[in-house]
């Protein structure tokens, strides 16, 4: 008897070793079972990120995110995911405060989901908690750029890199985790030659969103790039699909058919064998 082929996870291993690689690394959010099922025929690594916030929740930015939404979150895709490597965001105001902290989160997260890694927002100032994390065998992919849980800080979503003290911060923000043991960087909206010099001086894979085509891999919003999220589309954004006017459109043929009283129908109804048995005759 042939055995059915096994379709092994992703490693962390296998990402990094996709660093410089000719083959980009295809990788996008996912938040739910149906959706990761979906996804995971296609990406190499999936991220449910704390965006969760916004595209589930309906919050205003990621701040609102806890560890309980993240873990219950990461548990449903972990449970559909079955080739893509998996990372999980370190919510906001749960790592900050030093790697002890960090490390308690990371760690129950990692514990509680059986998750690949997980993704920390944060360059220099957080090297030293990457490395106590990295120590105790945590994988972390360091988020540096834009960093969305700093928004408030920062007064909004700025593109990053363009002024030269930005670009060398950037450079130092990558050395510094990459020296502190991060498998990979994850680049959020910043301009191409920073997001191509930083990939070129780094040995670990970088991601981009927002970030050019210089990373050795793309990663996008889910809900984004299907179109189901439209208030608000950003300039990186290449929308494959408009869910939110399939939706519509399905929707609004379900309350006609339901006002008319066209459904349920005789197929769509238990207990009726007589009229049913008429209506596949005819
Ligand atoms: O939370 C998230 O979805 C992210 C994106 C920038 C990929 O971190």
């Amino acid at each position: 008897m042939t055995e059915p082929q096994k379709h092994p996870r992703t490693t962390i291993a296998d990402l990094r070793a996709r660093k410089g690689s000719a083959q980009p690394l295809v990788c996008l959010t996912a938040y739910t079972a149906p959706m990761a099922k979906i996804l995971d025929a296609h990406c190499d690594m999936l991220l449910v990120g704390d965006s969760i916030g916004m595209a589930l929740y309906g919050m205003e930015n990621t701040l609102g995110v806890t560890p309980e939404i993240i873990i219950a979150h990461g548990k449903a895709v972990m449970r559909a995911a079955k080739r893509a490597c998996v990372l999980i965001d370190v919510p906001y105001g749960t790592y900050e405060s030093g790697p002890e902290q960090a490390y308690e989160t990371a760690s129950r997260i990692m514990g509680e989901t059986g998750c690949d890694g997980l993704k920390i927002e944060g360059g220099a100032e957080m090297a030293e908690t990457v490395l106590y994390l990295t120590a105790r065998n945590i994988p972390v992919m360091a988020h540096i750029g834009l960093k969305p849980q700093s928004v408030v800080k920062d007064g909004g979503y700025k593109v990053r890199g363009k002024a030269p003290e930005e670009a060398e911060s950037l450079m130092r923000d990558a050395l510094a985790v990459q020296a502190a043991g991060a498998f990979g960087l994850l680049i959020e909206g910043t301009v191409e030659p920073v997001a191509r010099a930083i990939t070129q001086a780094v040995s670990i894979p970088t991601v981009g969103i927002g970030a050019s085509a210089a990373c050795d891999g793309q990663i996008l919003v889910t809900e984004d790039m299907l179109g189901l999220i439209t208030e608000h589309t950003p300039k990186f954004v290449r929308q494959y699909a408009d869910l939110a006017g399939t939706v519509d459109e399905a929707v609004a043929a379900y309350a006609r058919d339901v006002r008319a009283r066209v459904f349920p129908d005789v197929a769509h109804t238990y207990g009726n064998g007589a009229a049913k048995k008429a209506s596949d005759a005819s």
